[in-house]
C-alpha cells in the first residue's frame, strides 16, 4: 500500500498546478499576480451625529453615515417591530412612513432623514388603542406567522392616504379622475409588500374595511 503513495503525492501535485492553472487562465492573468494583488479594504468614515424623530421622540445619536434607516431603527433605537426580510428592497417587510409616505427603510440611508417625521408599527397604535388598520388585520386574520404583518400595516395605512390623495397607479383606468377605491386598487398598490405564508386575501379583507369599500 505504502509504495503507492509517493506516486498519489505526485499526482496530486499534479493536479494542484492544472486546477491552478485554470483559476488563473478564467481571471485572465498568471497566477502569480492574482495572488499577490491586495484586496482594496474600504476605509471606515467617521461617524456623525444625527438627530431622528420618530414616534413623536426625538433621538440624537452618533452613527456611521452608511447606516441604513432600517438598522438604526432596529439596532440603535431598538424599534424591532420594521422588520429585515431581503435587506435590498424586494419584500416590503420594512415599509414605514416618513412624512405620510411609505418608505422601504432598508433602501435609505438614516442621515438622509433628518429632519422628516418618521412612523414604525410602534408609533401608529398601541396594544391596548390599536390604529383602525391594527384592529382591522386582528379581526380578519390578516397574518400568519406576522413577520411581514408591521410592513404591510404601515404599507396599507399610506396606501389609503395615497388613494384619498388621487395619486393614480398602474391599474388606474382614468388617469383624469380620481383613482376608484377597492380592490384591483388595493391590490396593484400592496403589491410591493410580500407574504410567504400567503395572507393575502384576508390582508385585503381588513384594507377593504378600513376604507369602507365592499369585496
Ligand atoms: Fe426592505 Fe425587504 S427588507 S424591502
Ligand atoms: Fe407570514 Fe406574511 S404572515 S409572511
Amino acid at each position: 500500500m505504502s509504495e503507492f503513495n509517493p506516486a498519489r503525492r505526485q499526482i496530486l501535485k499534479g493536479t494542484a498546478v492544472a486546477v491552478g492553472g485554470v483559476v488563473a487562465v478564467s481571471h485572465g492573468q498568471p497566477a502569480q499576480a492574482a495572488a499577490a494583488a491586495p484586496r482594496a479594504v474600504p476605509a471606515s468614515p467617521t461617524n456623525v451625529s444625527i438627530r431622528l424623530r420618530v414616534n413623536g421622540t426625538e433621538h440624537q445619536m452618533m452613527i456611521d453615515p452608511r447606516t441604513t434607516l432600517l438598522d438604526a431603527l432596529r439596532e440603535r433605537l431598538r424599534l424591532t417591530g420594521t422588520k429585515k426580510g431581503c435587506d435590498q428592497g424586494q419584500c416590503g417587510a420594512c415599509t414605514v412612513i416618513v412624512d405620510g409616505r411609505r418608505v422601504t427603510s432598508c433602501l435609505t440611508l438614516a442621515v438622509m432623514q433628518e429632519g422628516h417625521d418618521i412612523t414604525t408599527i410602534e408609533g401608529l397604535g398601541t396594544p391596548r388603542n390599536l390604529h383602525p388598520m391594527q384592529a382591522a388585520f386582528v379581526k380578519h386574520d390578516g397574518y400568519q406567522c406576522g413577520f411581514c404583518t408591521p410592513g404591510q400595516i404601515c404599507s396599507a395605512v399610506a396606501m389609503l392616504d395615497e388613494v384619498r390623495a388621487g395619486i393614480p397607479s398602474h391599474v388606474t383606468a382614468d388617469l383624469n379622475a380620481a383613482p376608484q377605491p377597492g380592490e384591483a386598487e388595493f391590490r396593484e398598490r400592496m403589491s410591493g409588500n410580500l407574504c410567504r405564508c400567503g395572507a393575502y386575501s384576508n390582508i385585503q379583507d381588513a384594507i377593504a374595511e378600513v376604507a369602507g369599500v365592499r369585496r
